[in-house]
């Protein structure tokens, strides 16, 4: 099955990233010329998406104004706002998009990491779930010290997949159960809308889609796939700082600049 509806929930308030996010959503910070929303909207469309439901919360103004402003409709794109009055977390966010969703299975994109490689992540992930036909996260390993980001997967594991046995939301470095993270890309089928709406508050007074895929996998197998290609936490300040580095070094137009200016910081 094709996989053609995405959601992107940007409706967040951006607390790692003040006091900028106090009037503008992190979404909408640029790296060169572009906010990081449009990345993520370029990944979608790299990857065959169709429609993207995006989760839009106080800050909607702005992310309204920059996509109605025509420059995704010469790709086949159709974005619909859907709007999050309250901020109560990622899985009250994405039991919003349901309606839009209907009973398809659709991918989820969260606006926290942008990734470089040839082959989109949402594709690389679109690829094993045609294969598996259930949802499918993205994971990758990270360091004991950071696993308290993260929603942290376990379970039994090859070299490309992991086929998860359990999540859990951002834990202590001493009770993850691994250092396996899951990397804000999702498959998801639309078994986790009702999962969602039964749901109570979880870590951090949130509802949390870790909460829901803990249930989902009462239900449903879950594949964790170890994603290909450079990742850039661009919802912390370091890795939106080094993102833009990169991106900015295999820049056609800057690439020259940049190399002679970080060779010089080092004479
Ligand atoms: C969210 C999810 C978490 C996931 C992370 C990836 O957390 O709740 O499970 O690992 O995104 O970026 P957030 O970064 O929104 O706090």
């Amino acid at each position: 099955m094709n996989i053609t509806k995405a959601m992107i929930p940007a409706a967040g308030l951006g607390t790692r990233f003040l006091p900028v996010t106090k009037s503008l959503p992190k979404e909408m910070l640029p790296i060169i010329d572009k906010p990081i929303l449009q990345y993520i909207v370029d990944e979608c469309i790299n990857s065959g998406i169709k429609d993207i439901y995006m989760i839009i919360g106080r800050d909607k103004d702005t992310i309204i104004k920059y996509f109605s402003s025509n420059i995704t409709k010469e790709h086949s794109v159709k974005i619909h706002f859907i709007e999050q009055k309250e901020p109560l977390g990622l899985g009250h966010a994405v039991s919003l998009g349901k309606e839009g969703i209907g009973k398809e299975p659709f991918a989820l994109l969260l606006g926290d990491e942008i990734f470089v490689h040839s082959n989109p992540i949402l594709k690389q992930l679109i690829d094993v779930f045609q294969i598996k036909n259930h949802s499918i996260l993205g994971v990758t390993k990270v360091k004991r010290e950071e696993v308290s980001a993260y929603g942290i997967v376990q379970g039994e594991k090859t070299d490309s997949f992991i086929n998860i046995k359990s999540i859990i939301e951002k834990p202590s470095p001493q009770e993850a159960p691994s250092t396996i993270a899951s990397i804000g890309r999702y498959i998801l089928t639309p078994e986790i809308f009702p999962i969602l709406e039964t749901l109570e508050a979880g870590y951090h007074n949130e509802i949390q889609l870790t909460d829901g895929l803990q249930k989902l996998l009462e239900i449903q197998n879950i594949t964790g796939v170890f994603i290909q290609g450079k990742r850039f936490d661009v919802g912390s300040k370091i890795g939106y700082i080094l993102g833009t580095l990169d991106i900015a070094y295999h820049h056609e137009k800057y690439h020259d600049d940049v190399k002679n200016y970080i060779q010089k910081l080092f004479l």
